[in-house]
């Protein structure tokens, strides 16, 4: 078991509001976790804070480097320095140029990983090693087939893995995926969850995922952490949280102790003057 990412105590307030309430988590580079929870539970701010975007209210945020042993500290680092040491974020963020090949897409990822200055002319090097990395990572995506297609061609499911190749392109440690399989008819659903299971055999990429779809959650985790209102309410594998008393009435809506009246003046008002 390694650590790859852990968090203390981290919290987001907008105002009254507590986004993401305390949570404290380790996640090991040897399972598949997702992220579960209600809508406005707080999967994306909890994300927005690992991945830069937020600045914590309290608590911090620590990575294994993509070269390192190490755990270290990120809390309140600028999302660019976050993925350098290793975390990538693919969806909700539009991490795709449409205008440019899928092939050029990864590799421009990999320049930035290397620091150096994005520009058109690096592009247009004759960069042997770049260009061959980035042709093993389509091969790892499925994509070696529309290498040089325009973005703006390609059908959702296949942006979507090149959202995906693009995160891969800094050779991250972690890689967070939101809601990978969102606007997917059941075939490509069914192969994102077959492509995120074999990336997660291939690479030593550890993947987190936030998740709506509870066939795609329970099919393809090792780990789930559940939140509701912001706080971590249980985590576990897939049998453990599913039979969690407050997962089942806070999430999938079923009350065990059966009657309205067992609602234990659960808050509710959040959110209202948000
Ligand atoms: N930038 C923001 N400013 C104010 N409130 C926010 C902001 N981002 C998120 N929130 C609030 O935080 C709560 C959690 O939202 P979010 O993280 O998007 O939940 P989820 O992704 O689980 O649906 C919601 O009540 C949302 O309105
Ligand atoms: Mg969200």
């Amino acid at each position: 078991m390694t650590d790859v990412l852990e968090t203390e105590g981290l919290t987001k307030k907008f105002g009254r509001l507590v986004a993401v309430d305390d949570v404290s988590v380790t996640i090991d580079s040897d399972d598949i976790t997702s992220i579960i929870g209600p809508n406005g539970a707080g999967k994306t701010s909890f994300y927005n804070l690992l991945a830069g975007q937020y600045e914590p209210t309290e608590g911090t945020v620590r990575i294994r480097p993509r070269d390192g042993d190490e755990l270290v500290d990120v809390t309140g680092k600028p999302p660019h320095e976050i993925n350098r040491l290793g975390l990538s974020r693919a969806f909700q963020i539009n991490n795709v140029f449409e205008g440019l090949s899928v092939v050029d897409n990864v590799r421009i990822a990999r320049i930035s990983r290397e620091g150096r200055t994005l520009d058109i002319r690096s592009l247009a090097r004759d960069d042997t090693e770049l260009t061959e990395r980035a042709h093993e990572i389509l091969e790892l995506t499925n994509l070696e087939e529309v290498a040089h297609e325009q973005c703006e061609n390609l059908s959702h499911g296949d942006v979507r893995k090149v959202e995906i190749a693009v995160a891969l392109g800094t050779d991250p440690s972690v890689v967070l995926l939101d809601e990978p399989t969102a606007g997917m008819n059941p075939t490509e659903t069914e192969r994102m969850v077959e492509l995120v299971r074999s990336l997660d055999e291939t690479t030593d990429t550890t993947f987190v995922l936030t998740e709506h779809d509870m066939d795609v959650v329970l099919g393809i985790s090792d780990r789930i952490l559940v939140l509701d209102n912001g706080e971590l309410i249980a985590q576990g594998t897939p049998d453990e949280v599913m039979a969690d008393e407050r997962v089942r009435k806070a999430y999938l809506g079923i009350d065990d102790s059966d009657g309205a009246a067992a609602n234990d003046g659960a808050e509710t008002g959040r959110g209202e003057e948000a």
